[in-house]
């Protein structure tokens, strides 16, 4: 094999993935169990977290900025794994950046698919169920009406500090999901990437409030699927070179507090931190 050929069936360069916090852990999880051949650059903005109360200008211009410093690292592709920063920062991501770009979606459409005659909870931050890109996907769904949206505002805070259990994240579930007691609940969309973390308490909170099977969805599977896609059809994967070392993790925020958080929630050690 010349060394021309072993360039092109191998990029050994990183992706990059970045949250506006460890939100991009749900995300990562499910593509490193789906790429064991893939290294990744991950960049956690807590000291910007949450995104999702901020206006969409600000939301732009810190997702333009996390994208700049992960391309100045080297990565063979981007994945935006917010909803928050999708919805504001997608499309001018695409325009700008040379390398292929991959976004997270709230899963509605299986949600809505898996039929049903109960309402659909989209849960997500306040920005993401207001923006357009999200209201558009809304709008191209059998029946739009069935889906009730639920900005949480208080949820990611809680989680960017690492309480996941069932009793910190009650009282603000109680809050947001009071209008609906008692209602038939087909599907429960998470459509922030941090949810994923509370999922056990939110599927609990709901059986004891909500009647209907009460089905839990999130975008990281589909998010994983779409990226392996990305890399094949660019021939950027990089097969057969899978290593232990595969996480780099950088934050914005406090490093000592965000990185025991950060492999907490993981579930697997990182590489390199700094
Ligand atoms: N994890 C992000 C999302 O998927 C946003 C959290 C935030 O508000 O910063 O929307």
């Amino acid at each position: 094999m010349t060394e021309n050929s072993a360039k092109t069936e191998y990029d050994p360069r990183p992706i990059g993935v970045f949250d506006s916090g460890f939100g991009e852990a749900s995300t990562l999880r499910n593509m490193l169990r789906l790429l064991p051949d893939e290294r990744f650059i991950y960049f956690g903005d807590n000291a910007n977290a949450p995104y999702g109360d901020r206006p969409e200008e600000q939301i732009l211009a810190l997702s333009e900025a996390a994208a700049d410093m992960l391309l100045h690292r080297g990565v063979k592709a981007l994945v935006v794994a917010c909803n928050t920063a999708t919805s504001a920062s997608i499309k001018a991501l695409r325009r700008k950046l040379a390398v292929p770009v991959v976004s997270v979606e709230p899963a509605i459409k299986p949600a809505c698919e898996a039929g049903g005659d109960g309402i659909v909870l989209m849960l997500a931050t306040a920005a993401t169920v207001k923006l357009a890109r999200y209201r558009a996907l809304r709008a191209r769904m059998p029946d739009p009406d069935r889906v009730k949206d639920v900005g949480c505002s208080g949820l990611v805070e809680l989680i960017e500090r690492g309480l996941i259990d069932y009793d910190s994240v009650a009282p603000v579930l109680a809050q947001k999901l009071a209008p609906y007691e008692g209602a038939k609940v087909d599907g429960i969309v998470l459509g922030c990437t941090h949810y994923p973390f509370i999922a056990p308490a939110v599927k609990r909170w709901a059986e004891a409030h909500f009647t209907g099977p009460c089905r839990i969805y999130d975008g990281n599977e589909g998010t994983a699927r779409q990226l392996a896609r990305v890399l094949v059809q660019n021939g950027l994967s990089a097969p057969g070179r899978g290593s232990g070392e595969r996480v780099t993790f950088l934050t914005s925020g406090d490093e000592k507090t965000a990185r025991p958080i950060f492999e907490m929630l993981l579930e697997v050690p990182v590489y390199e931190f700094r």
